[in-house]
């Protein structure tokens, strides 16, 4: 890998390109897959099974079906596109709310358009690479949070050689460039507005200090130089999704975080050949410990924070990264609160946290972890919610567990206890990955956002793709990553994508099993004439698409789908165009395609406002100078409405 690559690169394939996952190809067990689409589906495809037999238009068939499922969908699907706008359907505009540098507060230096911003004025101003978010309306003020994953190099400290911080000045703008904007906004005569100075106005990000709970708070493994309590975190890394809670706080969810984290004794020097430098690497790698390995942690960090801050460098401060990788609880209507990092919910690379009430009033969390072949998770509070009442046990005290699937349709959920795990609560909760593989959890696709259904018993989350799944392979800590047919995984070099759902048994979240089938797999019929890699039968040359990431239901019931894939609409991806939004019903099955982004981002975060005549959708590391018409482009939070404002979702 070249320095000069690593600005191109997205977070994701960074860290595959710094630690790559196992690979180990068993020849002798890879076996044609010669499956007929209809065979290959079996009966693990909701609408596969019946509606490829006999073509979903004709499950689809009668005029009263059709009338509905027509009614669910209000507006005039959009084509693929491959420009550097945003396109939304007839009848519907939009317009930027806010973008990467603009100021939450007023005596913030405006952003400019070659040099970007400084780290003084980004302490005050809006993010880059907008993710996950969620809308609250606090005393009638309508207030979003919003994430701010991570950094585009190239982007954020322009005019630095490869991207890359040559001071601790440097170091502390890209910390705050990262993180997550809580921001007033009103809708008015021009539009949706941020209200600059709003009481609520607040910045989070890589220097936040944030408190712990939960079984690893205080643990001799989160203790620092900084830090000698293990109780009090500073910052929190790589926000990726979002979710809320029942009692109104928003949930950020640290994903990549390993990728912080380096040796300094790595750090390669002016003029090193690149034998050198691998040669740093190899040798300061030899102090990782297994938990390190399993994490991706070590070598050189995305970003050099380790040149310039003694608790980045893994030599001077192992633990450090061991207090990242958390849930992380937010409250918008109390600007002066410390967020918190709740540890019972697990260390893993969080997308996000999806949060139901059960049918007794505990509260359950699903979320996944995004690595090739890790796992899915379910928490479940020991205490019930009760509106009005004493919230702070439900994100501490409770029963974290990991999905198993079989292949009959069904599935379970495993308690990670200490009788189970041979592992202490602490381990457990630090260690978590660890913990699931000694239980047998199924090895995923790459599972990204969790949504439930407000109007059913059912959860949906989107498994983005998954190019290294086949015999022989396995995830970091060995667990076997063979195609499964009749498994919520079943396609080998999965460069597409799918999205698994499960009816949780007794209608009751908290209940120990359920039932499971595929809502959806993506592929390219146009490509791919039959077989797997065609899709699903609700996948057509008109909705195509291909890696689900983002996922959110609305009020309606009706699923958004969200895409963070390949867009070069060639090859295996021709006629997908840019990433895109979609909208699925999950009765019919039907996706069509409500939204397409500029070339180079992907589209993720969505939230109403709350009339629901407004929904908010992010637009990540636009290609081009998007939004604007030269300069640097800006990752943006964009308002949507229909022109005759009615409801959307
Ligand atoms: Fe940040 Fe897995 O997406
Ligand atoms: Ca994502
Ligand atoms: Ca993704």
């Amino acid at each position: 890998m070249k320095d000069t690559d690593l600005s191109r690169m997205s977070f994701d394939e960074f860290d595959e390109a710094r630690d790559p996952r196992p690979d180990v190809q068993d020849f002798d067990r890879v076996v044609e897959a010669a499956l007929s689409r209809r065979g290959f589906l079996r009966g693990v495809l909701a609408f596969g099974s019946a509606a490829t037999a006999m073509g979903l238009g004709t499950l689809m068939g009668s005029t009263s079906a059709k009338a509905q499922a027509a009614a669910r969908f209000a507006f005039t699907p959009v084509p693929i596109a491959t420009d550097l706008d945003v396109h939304v359907p007839e009848g519907y505009s939009w317009q930027v709310l806010a973008k990467w540098g603009q100021p939450l507060f007023s005596g913030v230096t405006d952003f400019d358009a070659s040099t970007g911003t400084t780290a003084e004025a980004q302490a005050r101003a809006f993010g880059e690479n907008t993710d996950g978010m969620e809308m609250f309306n606090i005393g009638g003020r309508q207030v979003i949070c919003v994430n701010h994953e991570y950094a585009n190099v190239d982007v954020n400290l322009p005019g630095r050689k490869d991207g890359l911080p040559q001071s601790a000045d440097d170091v502390l703008l890209l910390q705050r460039t990262q993180g997550v904007s809580v921001m007033e906004v009103a809708e008015g005569a021009d539009g949706w507005q941020v209200v600059i100075d709003s009481p609520l106005n607040r910045r989070i990000d890589h220097t936040t200090p944030m408190a712990l709970t939960g079984p690893a708070a205080g643990h001799d493994l989160l203790k620092t130089a900084g830090d000698p309590e293990g109780r009090t975190v500073l910052g929190t890394l790589n926000n990726c999704g979002a979710g809320r809670t029942p009692w109104g706080t928003y949930l950020t969810c640290e994903e990549n975080f390993n990728g912080y984290f380096g040796f300094a004794s790595a750090l390669p020097a002016e003029g090193d050949s690149d034998e050198v430098k691998k040669a740093k690497v190899d040798e300061a790698n030899k102090a990782r410990t297994d938990a390190m390995k399993r994490y991706g942690i070590g070598g050189v960090s995305r970003y050099r924070y380790e040149q310039f801050e003694a608790r980045f460098d893994l030599g001077q401060s192992p633990n450090e990264p061991n207090r990242h990788g958390y849930i992380v609880e937010i409250d918008p209507a109390r600007p002066d609160a410390m967020p918190v990092k709740h540890t019972a919910l697990g260390r893993i690379k969080h997308e996000n946290a999806a949060s139901v009430v059960a049918r007794d009033g505990r509260v359950v969390v699903y979320m996944g972890d995004d690595e090739r072949g890790e796992f899915l998770y379910r928490w479940v509070s020991r205490d019930a919610f009760v509106p009005g009442g004493d919230t702070s046990t439900l994100l501490v005290e409770g029963t974290l567990s990991v999905a198993r699937f079989s292949p009959d349709g069904t599935g379970e959920w495993l308690a990670l206890t200490p009788e189970a795990t041979g592992m202490t609560a602490a381990e457990i909760a630090i260690f978590t990955r660890m913990a699931a593989s000694r239980l047998g959890a199924t090895t995923m696709d790459r599972p990204e956002w969790v949504a439930v259904n407000p109007v059913a018993v059912e959860a949906y989350c989107a498994l983005t793709n998954n190019t290294r799944r086949k015999a022989g392979a396995t995830n970091a800590g060995g667990d076997p990553m063979e195609a499964v047919p009749d498994s919520p995984n079943p396609r080998e070099e999965n460069g597409y994508g799918q999205i698994v759902r499960w009816y949780p048994a007794d209608d009751d979240h908290a209940a120990p099993g359920f039932a499971w089938n595929l809502f959806v797999m993506a592929g390219n019929p146009a490509v791919h004439k039959e077989g797997p890699m065609a899709g699903s039968a609700n996948i057509t040359e008109g909705n195509m698409f291909n890696s689900p990431d983002g996922m959110m239901f609305d009020r309606f019931g009706l699923l958004w789908i969200q895409t963070d894939g390949e867009d070069n609409n060639d090859g295996d991806f021709a006629g997908q165009g840019n990433n895109q939004m979609l909208v699925g019903d999950p009765v019919s099955g039907r996706i069509e395609r409500f939204l397409t982004g500029p070339k180079g981002c992907e589209i993720t975060g969505f939230a109403t406002s709350s009339d629901g005549r407004t929904i908010f959708v992010g637009i990540q590391h636009p290609g081009g100078s998007w939004p604007e018409a030269s300069g640097l482009p800006r990752s943006a939070v964009i308002a949507i409405r229909r022109d005759d404002g009615a409801v959307i979702a």
